[in-house]
């Protein structure tokens, strides 16, 4: 566990160790959680309805009736529990916070007891600043990495690095970083001092590859180029989502982001993960630096971490960059922070998911979904209009020919009729895109495609 561990980086310990560190931390706040569990109530079902049963009514002139939620909506990690049963979990443990003398610093602390541990273990090895929402950890993570390179003495370290088609959500932050054109076309110049990345789809080159495509590392080399226009002294983070998801699905070439890791390794760059879709079980691990086995400085997360029950984010930051801030001149971390950063109720949210995704193995269950998840998808290659099927864990996109001079129309009648058939989608573009609850089960997952594929058949 890295809190066990005596002197060093926690994550330097990658090669001798069977998990990654980032897992490491995920294990500090599970076995807290288990700890604790007997504090909270037992049985709560984990199932997706069966077809035919309601999840929403949108219309109730014509019963139309959504079964299933193919895409998680927003692409949370969804366990999709009854909302009672979870309900009286998360008060259970948000009562707790009246029956003990170990919490509540104060609103602004990560205040839930078990919260609280969690975040000072891992204060002395990794550190973890609890936040609100995915896009405020978009935010805090780019402050930090300028605030790590100015209490080492490099202030001048100032240019951020996104990526097109990357979406790391609202607030100048994001939108600067993200590389999503109708977000940022409407608010000018943004944050100065960022470049982008190319994107890495393509479809001439990887339509209908299975995971990772062979083409496309090179698509990492760009990253010194754009070191080098600047200098790399001048350069103080590159922000990447390991896994494109609101962009459609876009999954990183083999040994991208490992390219990436190396050349900011070479220049004193931090590398941050946006892991708002990707962590807590997306693609089978807790989080896809531990897929890839890539290791970034940061990590930002939101969704999973509560299953979007509350709102609830975080930074974990490498022992690095906070031994950068607590050995500084201040020898402080950050002097601000949210009113509502670690709120008790998002920690209660937060800590009855996380004993639920340890204690009904969530996340080996989209492991092990993952290939025939795969296979589904792909059996829609062939089908009207589709161009490119591609998938990674439990996500996965269908792409299809848009229609001249219509762009978007074709998926977005797709949608239509998927939901009259009682599946709800996600479209992004011409490209409807995949990410259901980490409970789903095959049959559902058949369920899934095959409405796609019908409901392909029934437009033009
Ligand atoms: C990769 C990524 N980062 C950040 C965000 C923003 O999260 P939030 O909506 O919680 O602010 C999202 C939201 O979808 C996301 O997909």
């Amino acid at each position: 566990m890295a809190f066990q561990r005596q002197s060093g980086d926690p994550f330097d310990h990658l090669a001798d160790i069977n998990v990654t560190p980032l897992v490491d931390v995920m294990l500090v706040l599970l076995i807290i959680m288990m700890l604790i569990a007997p504090m909270l109530q037992q049985g709560v079902a984990v199932t997706l309805p069966e077809a035919g049963n309601t999840v929403a009514k949108p219309d109730t002139q014509n019963q139309t009736v959504v079964a299933i939620d193919s895409a998680n909506q927003l692409w949370v990690n969804g366990l999709q529990f009854s909302k009672g049963e979870f309900a009286e979990r998360v008060k259970a443990a948000y009562a707790d916070l009246g029956a003990t003398d170990k919490v509540l610093i104060d609103l602004g602390c990560s205040s839930h007891n078990a919260m609280w541990e969690a975040n000072h273990l891992l204060m002395f090895k990794a550190s973890l600043d609890w936040l609100t929402t995915g896009a405020v950890g978009g935010t805090r993570r780019g402050e930090i990495a300028l605030g790590y390179h100015r209490v080492r003495g490099e202030g001048q370290r100032t240019r951020l690095i996104g990526r097109e088609r990357a979406y790391h959500g609202v607030g100048f932050g994001g939108i600067s970083v993200g590389g999503m054109t109708p977000n940022r076309k409407t608010f000018g110049a943004m944050l100065p001092g960022v470049d982008h990345l190319p994107h890495t789809h393509n479809l001439e080159k990887m339509a209908f590859t299975r995971g990772q495509p062979e083409w496309g590392a090179h698509l990492a080399d760009e990253l010194e180029r754009i070191v080098a226009l600047h200098d790399p002294s001048n350069v103080a983070a590159v922000i990447v989502e390991p896994v494109q998801g609101s962009t459609g699905v876009i999954v990183p070439p083999k040994g991208y982001l490992q390219k990436l890791r190396s050349i900011c390794d070479k220049h004193g760059i931090l590398l941050i993960f946006d892991e708002v879709i990707t962590g807590f079980g997306r693609l089978g691990k807790a989080f896809a630096a531990e897929y890839f086995d890539v290791l970034p400085d940061m990590v930002t997360f939101a969704k999973g971490v509560t299953s979007a029950t509350v709102p609830m984010g975080g930074v974990i930051v490498r022992k690095h960059v906070y031994d950068a801030f607590m050995t500084g001149p201040d020898g402080i971390e950050l002097f601000h922070g949210y009113t509502y950063s670690g709120h008790p109720l998002a920690a209660a949210a937060g800590e009855a998911t996380l004993a639920l995704y340890h204690s009904e193995g969530i996340f080996e269950n989209a492991r092990a979904l993952s290939p025939y998840f795969e296979e589904a998808a792909h059996s829609l290659r062939g089908a009207p209009h589709v161009v490119d099927v591609r998938n990674l864990g439990l996500m996965a996109a269908i792409e299809f020919a848009p229609r001249p001079g219509k762009p978007t129309t074709r998926a977005y009648d797709t949608f239509v009729r998927c939901f009259e058939y009682g599946l709800l989608t996600r479209i992004s573009g011409d490209t409807i895109a995949c990410s259901p609850p980490l409970i789903v089960n095959k049959a559902q997952i058949d369920q899934i495609f095959g409405t796609i594929g019908k409901a392909l058949r029934e437009i033009d």
